[in-house]
């Protein structure tokens, strides 16, 4: 780290690829969500085509170009248009770029990605290991975001909290109707699935709330200390752990092991009536199996912001999908990890390209406002996950 900050202030202005100097700036492309007039109004929102991360003053006055668009489906999008002489590609779990392997084929010179955010997901990280094209994340960035997020799904599935809210709306006032699904956290036993940074932080809220039990299911152990912090089991069979939740919440990343995690078998295994958050990524959830498990009555309730696929389509079945009592859905679009508080932590960077000596793959230093300094690769972890 010592030798990349001193790296950082010696740097040349246009940076050189392994042995190779580089003769132009570097093309960026950022693919972002179209704020409209909130982001006119509201500066903040830097996750935004029209806020552009705040890089673009700087990526120019070092001589690179920027492009920013939401303009991301089909080959003449202006994000699949632009792969080809494409340097560096910034993303989000948010609106993501899908960097399929077909499309790594085309993006010839593509060197880094940089998902502004955590879950990269949306990238083919097989074919960026075959292409030797980094992919880096802002581990950490909003963790807490997503924790907080986590608590208000539990609650308001727990407490019924949607129905009686629509019911208040239309003018209607019926207490036992709403009452008849309303419960307490206190006395439950909660579950994770993963228990890294965000699965521990909910373990840390979800204690003063008295519950029966905290249990995790993750193949990485916390540490003898945190699990006696949030004072957690652990358990090691998944279907084990499902029979045992009153609640389970999500908080694992998607990749081949957890894809379609949660299926029809495994809802099976569910106590019945139980209730699942997921806020890690849609695709961990079989959304056909997870609609028919609330619908009859084996989910009391499911809740979260994230989605196979991002827009949602308007037919999606986790839209509209109801318990049989008619509540039990507390879904909203991808933004627990996007709040003021999080674009903040995660987007006022520099983003520096380092010489290295040799022909050693690039390193890109992502250097925080607050200037702490971290390089963050997802296949190299510096830090344990729960911290
Ligand atoms: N909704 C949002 O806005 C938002 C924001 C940030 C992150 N996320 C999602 O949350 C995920 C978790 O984030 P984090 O910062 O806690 O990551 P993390 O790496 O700190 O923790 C993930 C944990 O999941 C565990 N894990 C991996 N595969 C597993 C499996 N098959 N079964 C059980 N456990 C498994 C890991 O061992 C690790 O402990 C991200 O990958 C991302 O997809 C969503």
């Amino acid at each position: 780290m010592f030798a990349a900050r001193r790296a950082l202030n010696t740097a040349a202005r246009v940076p050189t690829f392994g042995s190779t100097t580089a003769s132009r700036g570097l093309k960026v492309l950022a693919v972002l969500y179209k704020g409209g007039e909130a982001a006119k109004q509201e500066p903040r929102l830097l996750g935004t085509v029209e806020n552009e991360l705040g890089l673009r003053s700087w990526l120019e006055s070092q001589g690179h170009e920027y492009l920013v668009t939401d303009d991301k489906e089909g080959p003449s999008s202006v994000f699949q248009k632009n792969l080809p002489d494409t340097d560096i590609l910034i993303t989000t779990p948010f609106h993501p770029g899908y960097l399929t392997p077909e499309l790594f084929e085309k993006a010839k010179n593509l060197k880094v990605c940089v998902t502004a955010g955590v879950g990269s997901d949306h990238i083919d990280l097989n074919s960026a290991v075959k292409k030797n094209v980094e992919v880096l994340e802002v581990t950490g960035s909003n963790v807490v975001s997503v924790a907080e997020h986590v608590m208000m799904n539990i609650l308001l599935l727990v407490r019924n909290f949607v129905p009686a809210h629509e019911m208040i709306e239309r003018g209607d006032w019926d207490v036992s109707q709403i009452a008849r699904n309303a419960f307490d956290l206190e006395g439950k036993v909660i579950g994770t699935i993963g228990a890294g940074r965000i699965g521990f932080r909910v373990l840390q809220r979800l204690q003063p709330f008295n519950p029966k039990e905290l249990v995790y299911y993750d193949y990485a152990p916390l540490p003898e200390a945190a699990a006696k912090e949030v004072n957690a089991r652990h358990i090691k069979d998944l279907k084990e752990f499902v029979s045992q939740c009153d609640l389970i919440t999500v908080n694992a990343p998607l990749h081949e092991g957890t894809r379609g995690l949660i299926n029809a078998e495994l809802l099976s295994h569910f106590k019945k009536g139980a209730w699942l958050v997921n806020t890690a990524r849609g695709a961990i959830c079989d959304k056909d199996a997870v609609a028919a498990a609330l619908k009859n009555g084996q989910l009391r309730g499911y809740a979260g912001d994230v989605w196979d696929v991002q827009p949602a389509p308007k037919d999606h079945p986790w839209r509209t999908m109801k318990n049989p009592l008619g509540g039990g859905n507390g879904m909203v679009p991808h933004y627990s990890g996007t709040t003021l508080d999080a674009q903040l932590r995660k987007t006022f960077w520099r983003i520096t390209l380092l010489v290295k000596p040799k022909n050693l793959p690039i390193s890109l230093l992502v250097r925080a406002s607050t200037s702490r300094s971290l390089t963050v690769n997802v296949n190299n972890r510096t830090t344990p996950n729960y911290r």
